[in-house]
């Protein structure tokens, strides 16, 4: 345990530098503190729960925590990546929930992991879903769980898992859903959120940004045209409302 403790610490000190080390210990420490807890343990307990009944119900493999360490990335961005962890369902199927009516949007799942947003996703309306992941062994993962999933409730079938940075990825053109969970620090969501704004200033057009684990939400809240609405816990949900007529 303490080798295996000593390696990550060693690998996480060359590849991501001695700031960001610090940063995760500390977020390592917080969620450990958290995890004593009994209501924390217990809730954590029936999501881990949730999260393997997910995989078993469809066919797929998307359970489970890991390190961004484990994974081939290059990015000049991975320091400010956050590790892989799957969304909740019931916590997914509430935001969609209660974003109003996305019907023919296409749905941006930036950092997605092993795809458990955009499968969930395709149980609703959207015109296509495209996830875009860093990690190049969970990209493959991502392609695999699209090509296996069985659910018949799926409604959407235009799914593509494209391997690149959230920072520089391009928005596709119409309406969009855009949907963060947890993926991004400080310095890559500034740009996400200028990558949006800017085509938006040219091409005006319906967005809702649904951001959970929304550590950066302040980012987003205040931005031109951005409204927000009520949502889950733990969530924020932003509309871009100056489609309506009035330009940036
Ligand atoms: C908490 S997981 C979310 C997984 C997935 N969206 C879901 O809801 O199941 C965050 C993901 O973001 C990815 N990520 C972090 N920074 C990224 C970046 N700059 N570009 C692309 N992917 C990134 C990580 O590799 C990880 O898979």
């Amino acid at each position: 345990m303490i080798i295996k403790l000593a390696t990550r610490v060693y690998r996480s000190l060359r590849q991501r530098g001695i700031r960001h080390t610090l940063t995760a210990g500390f977020r390592a420490l917080r969620t450990a503190a958290q995890m004593c807890r009994p209501e924390t343990w217990r809730r954590r307990r029936s999501a881990q729960l949730r999260s393997r009944q997910f995989d078993k119900h469809f066919g797929v493999d998307t359970a489970g925590v890991q390190s961004l360490q484990e994974f081939t990335i290059v990015s000049e961005n991975l320091a400010d990546g956050v590790r892989y962890e799957p969304i909740d369902p019931d916590d997914f199927r509430a935001m969609l929930n209660q974003a109003g009516e996305i019907r023919g949007y296409t749905f941006v799942d930036f950092g997605a992991g092993k795809g458990r947003a955009m499968l969930l996703a395709s149980e609703w309306p959207f015109s296509q879903i495209v996830g875009v992941e860093f990690a190049s062994e969970l990209v493959s993962h991502a392609r695999q769980n699209v090509r296996q999933y069985k659910n018949p409730r799926q409604i959407c079938h235009r799914l593509e898992v494209v391997e690149g940075d959230a920072a520089t990825f391009r928005l596709p053109p119409g309406p969009l859903v855009l949907f963060f969970y947890n993926p991004l620090g400080k310095e890559v969501m500034a740009r996400v959120v200028d990558n949006v704004r800017q085509p938006l200033a040219m091409e005006p057009r319906p967005v809702v940004v649904l951001y959970h684990t929304c550590t950066e939400r302040e980012l987003w809240n205040g931005q031109p045209g951005f409204e927000e609405f009520p949502t889950i816990n733990d969530a924020a949900q932003f509309h871009y409302r100056q489609f309506e007529g009035t330009a940036l």
